[in-house]
């Protein structure tokens, strides 16, 4: 692919790291001008500069995504600053404290994956589909996981999380498929990224126990998401909405 977004401006939530900053740079290859928004804005600054120095066009947007006027700041800030906006990828997530079963989960941690990882995208949709809906036009690509679509051992509030991504993608699908706002999740399998080290930072066996699981016998790159979600941003999915797409290695064909 290259040119396909060509004229169009994209937004991607969490950009400053991992499969947010894979995905930034993939939109800014296909020609998009890319809002980059991130927590942190030391990773975010550092995708602008990527992009910057590939030749595309960039900006850095600070926001946490599980804050309501933040999220509305943030879209709002896209539109000013880039005129309009057509794609968005909702990547904004945490991992939680992996490896806590689910009788020993406590409710702070509980609640603030449950805050950044769900209601951050229902956030996120609600004020882009609101300027997509005026625009006519738009794609959205929430980032759920293989565990929105099978159970996780130790994860329970991120799958709880991820479950519910894709429930809010299908339903936003329904609702504004009429109006030309396409929404799809991705969900990814296990991606080498700093979310990944520091999983296996804190639990050693872990990364051992991920590739055994993966019947493609290794880890994804973040590129390998980003190419994913780019596609489904374009028109050549004009007709795909409401899908929950596996990018894992074949995990959960198994
Ligand atoms: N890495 C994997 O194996 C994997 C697998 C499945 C799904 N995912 C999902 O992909 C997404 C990206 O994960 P990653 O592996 O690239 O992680 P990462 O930690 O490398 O990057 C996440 C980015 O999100 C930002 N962020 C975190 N909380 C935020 C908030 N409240 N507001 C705004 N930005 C915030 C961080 O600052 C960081 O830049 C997450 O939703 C994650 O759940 C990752």
């Amino acid at each position: 692919m290259s040119g396909l977004l060509t004229e169009r401006v994209a937004l991607v939530t969490g950009g400053g790291s991992g499969i947010g900053r894979a995905t930034a740079r993939a939109f800014a290859a296909e020609g998009a001008t890319v809002a980059v928004a991130d927590v942190d804005p030391e990773g975010g600054h550092q995708t602008v500069e990527l992009i910057e120095s590939d030749g595309g066009r960039a900006s850095f947007i600070r926001a946490d995504t599980s804050i309501a006027g933040e999220v509305e700041n943030m879209v709002a800030e896209a539109v000013r600053t880039h005129g309009r906006l057509d794609c968005a990828c909702n990547n904004a997530g945490i991992e939680g404290r992996v490896g806590t079963t689910t009788i020993d989960y406590d409710e702070g941690d509980w609640e603030h994956v449950i805050n950044v990882n769900l209601k951050g995208v229902w956030l996120c949709m609600k004020y882009e589909i609101t300027e997509m809906v005026e625009q006519g036009a738009g794609a959205i690509v929430n980032i759920a996981s293989i565990a929105g679509l099978v159970g996780l051992s130790g994860s329970s509030p991120y799958a709880a999380s991820k479950h519910g991504v894709v429930g809010i993608t299908k339903t936003a699908a329904l609702e504004f498929a009429k109006q030309g706002v396409r929404v799809n999740a991705v969900c990814p399998g296990v991606i080498d990224t700093p979310l990944l080290d520091r999983i296996v930072t804190r639990l050693p066996g872990r990364k051992q126990f991920y590739l055994d699981a993966q019947p493609i016998g290794r880890l994804g790159a973040p590129e390998e998401v980003a190419a994913a979600v780019v596609w489904l941003c374009t028109d050549q999915a004009s007709f795909v909405t409401g899908h929950a797409f596996p990018v894992d290695g074949g995990f959960v064909a198994g």
